[in-house]
């Protein structure tokens, strides 16, 4: 089944199987007042009976093209708490990802990995089907300092600003002589950043000519992952600032985005920041 998103975007049967089982789950654990889905227009406001004191905005089903060919797809999260003196609105989740509570994704893998953090360092949870439980068999996880990897969609080249340009161009033609990097490229954020998180390197959904906002959206892509980058002592980035820094206008706004390993984050900061 193919329908079409708020965003014009293809919506797959998955994508809106998850997103029911995501809304029905949020809406009657009790503890949630205002979720924002990359699958709806609109924020759903629970009503008064049901309402706790999360936002909650999350993509549902990430890396949807994967999902016919078995490749790695996964849910993104974020968290805010909403102060109780006042009745819900939606300025309560246009708030910069800085201000959320915890973030973190599911991979739907080879295994089931959950990623977590409430604010003080990242942990991973791995499902194991025969208890139904996720063990902790990644704590504290820290991505190294450089990684060896870059991951972009490079098709996208022709279109690239200067800054995103010269930094993959030096990722192949390393300008100090070191190593040239690999690439790596699933095409699911979620698996991605993943990899990224454990063996280092750099994410990139760079603005080019045709999206001069990049792709991925802030509130339920960028902010969450830019959440566990930077408690796991990485960096992230939009092209003029700190990705956590952004206050978001609208619910599924957009943003160029870069993050990754502390030092290749900063190699592309100095990059912009030579434009400017
Ligand atoms: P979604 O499946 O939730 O729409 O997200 C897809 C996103 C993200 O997972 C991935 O990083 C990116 O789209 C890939 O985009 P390109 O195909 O343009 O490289
Ligand atoms: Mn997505
Ligand atoms: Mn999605």
């Amino acid at each position: 089944m193919h329908t079409n998103s708020s965003m014009g975007e293809e919506q797959k049967k998955l994508d809106v199987l998850s997103n029911d089982v995501f809304i029905k789950a949020l809406v009657s654990s009790g503890r949630t007042c205002i979720l924002v889905s990359e699958e709806d227009e609109e924020a759903t406001f629970v009503e008064a009976s049901k309402r706790g004191k999360y936002c909650v905005v999350f993509d549902p089903l990430d890396g949807s093209s994967n999902i016919d060919c078995g490749v790695s797809i996964g849910t993104i999260f974020g968290i805010y708490l909403i102060k109780e003196d006042h009745e819900p609105t939606i300025e309560d989740v246009l708030q910069p990802g800085k201000n959320m509570l915890a973030a973190g994704y599911c991979m739907y893998g080879s295994s089931c990995t959950l990623v977590l953090s409430t604010g003080s360092g990242v942990n991973g949870f791995t499902l194991d089907p025969s208890l139904g439980e996720f063990i902790l068999t990644h704590p504290d996880i820290k991505i190294p300092k450089k990684g060896k990897i870059y991951s972009v969609n490079e098709g996208n080249a022709k279109n690239w600003d200067d800054p995103t340009t010269k930094y993959v161009e030096n990722c192949k033609y390393p300008r100090d002589g070191s190593s040239p990097k690999s690439l790596r490229y699933i095409g699911s954020m979620v698996a991605d950043v993943h990899r990224t998180l454990l063996y280092g390197g750099i994410f990139l959904y760079p603005a080019d000519k045709k999206s001069p906002n990049g792709k991925l959206r802030v509130l339920y892509e960028v902010f969450p992952m830019s959440f566990l980058m930077e408690q796991a002592g990485g960096q992230a980035f939009t092209g003029n600032q700190r990705a956590l820094d952004l206050v978001p206008k609208k619910l599924h706004e957009r943003s160029p985005i870069f993050l990754g390993s502390y030092e290749d984050v900063e190699e592309i900061k100095a990059l912009y920041a030579a434009e400017e």
